[in-house]
């Protein structure tokens, strides 16, 4: 399970690309701006944040923004190593569930790193989704 462990400066830098583009949110509806950085197999860093809509139904979270991202650049065969997720309220925020799914079709092994109900947490994907869904 746990796999490889990320090294702290890399931790910090998906923070702060996450607390960075968490400031493009469009949340007037919620008023909650969220922002992802996702770290990449090859590298790569992308991010995004929530883009919420007047139907709210069709918001978008910033992870999942940020994994569509990815994938536009570089294609379905991404892998996701990582992905950091920040909130500008300092409360518990971990991925909800759509969003763990999206994370788990394009990382597998992804460690999520988020903020616990006692503070900073960290995760592997699948022990935030269990017996994730796979077709391929
Ligand atoms: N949201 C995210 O973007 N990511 C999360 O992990 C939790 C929730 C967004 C969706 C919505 O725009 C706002 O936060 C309130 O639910």
């Amino acid at each position: 399970m746990p796999r490889k462990s990320l090294p702290a400066g890399i931790r910090n830098k998906l923070e702060q690309e996450a607390a960075k583009v968490m400031k493009n949110a469009h949340a007037p509806y919620s008023n909650f701006h969220v922002g992802a950085a996702i770290l990449l197999t090859n590298g790569q860093i992308f991010t995004g944040c929530n883009v919420e809509n007047a139907s709210y139904g069709l918001t978008n979270c910033a992870e999942r923004t940020a994994i569509f991202s990815a994938v536009a650049r570089f294609g379905p065969k991404i892998e996701i190593r990582a992905i950091a997720v920040t909130n500008d309220h300092g409360v518990a925020c971990s991925p909800c569930g759509a969003c763990r799914q999206v994370i788990y079709e394009f990382g597998p092994d992804a460690m999520v790193f988020f903020r616990g109900k006692r503070g900073p947490k960290q995760a592997h994907i699948t022990e935030l989704l269990p017996e994730g869904f796979r077709l391929l």
